[in-house]
């Protein structure tokens, strides 16, 4: 019997900076496989969620399961270690350093070079752009470029579950759907994926699931179709009244 594996699972996560809750109790599950978007406006927790799971922030509260393993109280880079990626918000890329420099700072965490070369390969054959300036520093880049940067080095950790957060910020339509035809690849590829996006057709378009935060709790969740079409979502998040 099939039975759906839950790659990662966050329960009633509670998150704060000092005195001010950001994050009030939320529970969400990702699949092995899966395209999960995390829909919400400004401010909702959305990258805090991000930095919890990931280990750069610790919870107040709850707890968050990779693998049938439990992360909340495990350092950052042993998460990256067990597959667990994150292309942060705002991209965060070193500009002095050159973009292959860049890249390769995403497999700190790895000993096997055969396979940090295919990485490498990989990233090069879905960004060419990268491979092109290679040498460059990638202060150099353009907005749009140094985002593909960005996941392209989350890309060399060789994770399982990749989580991005707003890739498409700033993107000129085109460069966004690029980057969305990227995400539809890792999947097939086999990652699994949590995708924050404030674009909601182009992110519920691709998700397999969705869930919308609002003020740090979830208050709608259904497959992205559903979500889609759901009157709620089209008035706030696609601008329909
Ligand atoms: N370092 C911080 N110190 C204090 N408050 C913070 C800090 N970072 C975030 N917050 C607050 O926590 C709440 C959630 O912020 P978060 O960045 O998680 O939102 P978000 O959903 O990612 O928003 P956006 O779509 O604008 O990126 C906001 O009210 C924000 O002001
Ligand atoms: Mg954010």
């Amino acid at each position: 019997m099939d039975r759906w594996v839950e790659m990662l699972e966050i329960k009633d996560l509670k998150v704060a900076y000092g005195r001010v809750r950001a994050v009030k109790g939320v529970s969400f599950t990702v699949e092995e496989g899966q395209i999960v978007c995390l829909l919400g406006t400004n401010g909702a927790g959305k990258t805090t969620t991000l930095k919890t799971i990931s280990g750069l922030l610790r919870a107040e509260s709850g707890e968050i399961w990779f693998d049938g393993r439990r992360i909340d109280a495990q350092p950052a880079h042993e998460i990256v270690g067990l597959g667990l990626a994150h292309s942060p918000e705002g991209r965060r890329i070193f500009p002095r350093l050159t973009v292959e420099d860049n890249l390769r700072l995403g497999a700190f965490a790895r000993k096997d070079k055969a396979g940090i070369a295919k990485d490498l390969q990989r990233a090069y054959g879905l960004f060419p752009v990268l491979y092109e300036r290679r040498a460059q520093p990638a202060g150099t880049f353009s907005g749009g470029e140094q985002q593909m940067l960005a996941i392209g080095r989350s890309l060399l950790s060789h994770p399982r579950l990749l989580m991005l957060d707003e890739p498409s910020m700033g993107l000129s339509p085109l460069m966004m759907q690029r980057i969305m035809t990227t995400i539809a690849e890792l999947q097939q590829e086999g990652v699994t994926i949590l995708l924050v996006e404030q674009n909601a057709q182009a992110a519920l378009s691709l998700a397999d699931y969705g869930y919308v935060l609002e003020t740090g709790v979830i208050t709608l969740e259904n497959t992205g179709r559903a979500l889609l079409s759901d009157e709620r979502v089209r008035k706030a998040y696609l601008g329909e009244d």
